[in-house]
């Protein structure tokens, strides 16, 4: 069961560094706070201390599995349990941001490590707008700034783990294709002129296998993984 062991502690580097590959598959660590909190690509990732919900998870799928695909399954996970939660449409920014009215609520990190993955999550949940760090390449929101309201974090936590651990076994089970609907329904960069690791052109949405398409002026090249920038 997601969520079991679970260690929270007040204040961390990065709850990426908690979770020992010995414990068991679905092992979560989450803090009130961090002091190196680390976002995709090198990026940092600040918060204001007590105010964003901040967890990793340990996730052991086979092998053969490909781990990129789990941020989708992140990012759809954590775009339903926002949506429950603020009771508006999220989109879903491949392969896992998720964004309200075009602003960035909640992000997350795959990094691979002793053969195991620790899958991180950050959503912004009760910072106010001046809280918000000012200087992130997508605008920020939390679910505070969007609707007005201050929420447990724990009542979050446990939705989304429910909803990680369902998406996770459907993909498991069945791959990223039996996803499809739902991770396409929430497409937001289907339509937008992007630079997609070395394609540039108008997306065409996320493919049923995972890979984003990008009509360049070459012909439509389909990426597995690599950084967005929306023209
Ligand atoms: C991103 O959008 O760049 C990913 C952000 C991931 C942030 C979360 S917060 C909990 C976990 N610990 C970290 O240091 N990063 C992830």
């Amino acid at each position: 069961m997601f969520g079991q062991p679970r260690i929270h502690v007040p204040e961390c580097e990065s709850t990426q560094l908690l979770l020992d590959p010995a414990l068991p598959e679905g092992a979560v660590a989450s803090t009130d706070h961090q002091t190196g909190g680390r976002g995709r690509l090198g990026r940092s990732w600040d918060d204001e201390p007590g105010a964003a919900l901040l967890f990793s998870i340990l996730l052991k799928p086979p092998v053969d599995r490909q781990a990129a695909e789990l941020s989708l399954v992140a990012g759809l996970a954590t775009a339903e349990s926002v949506e429950r939660a603020i009771a508006r449409p999220a989109g879903l920014k491949w392969p896992n941001d998720v964004l309200v009215d075009d602003r960035k609520v909640a992000g997350g990190l795959a990094e691979l490590r002793d053969g195991v993955v620790v899958l991180g999550i950050g959503v912004n949940v009760n910072q106010t707008a001046e809280q918000l760090p000012p200087d992130t390449r997508t605008a920020a929101a939390s679910l505070r700034t969007l609707d007005g309201q201050t929420r447990e974090r724990e009542a979050l936590l446990a939705d989304l783990l429910v909803t990680l651990e369902d998406a996770y076994r459907t993909w498991l089970a069945h791959g990223i294709g039996a996803l499809h609907d739902r991770i396409a329904s929430r497409d937001w960069l289907r339509g937008r002129e992007a630079t997609v690791g070395d394609a540039s052109g108008e997306v065409r949405g996320i493919r049923p296998d995972g890979r984003l398409a990008v009509a360049t002026a070459d012909g439509t090249v389909l990426v597995g993984s690599g950084e967005v920038a929306t023209l």
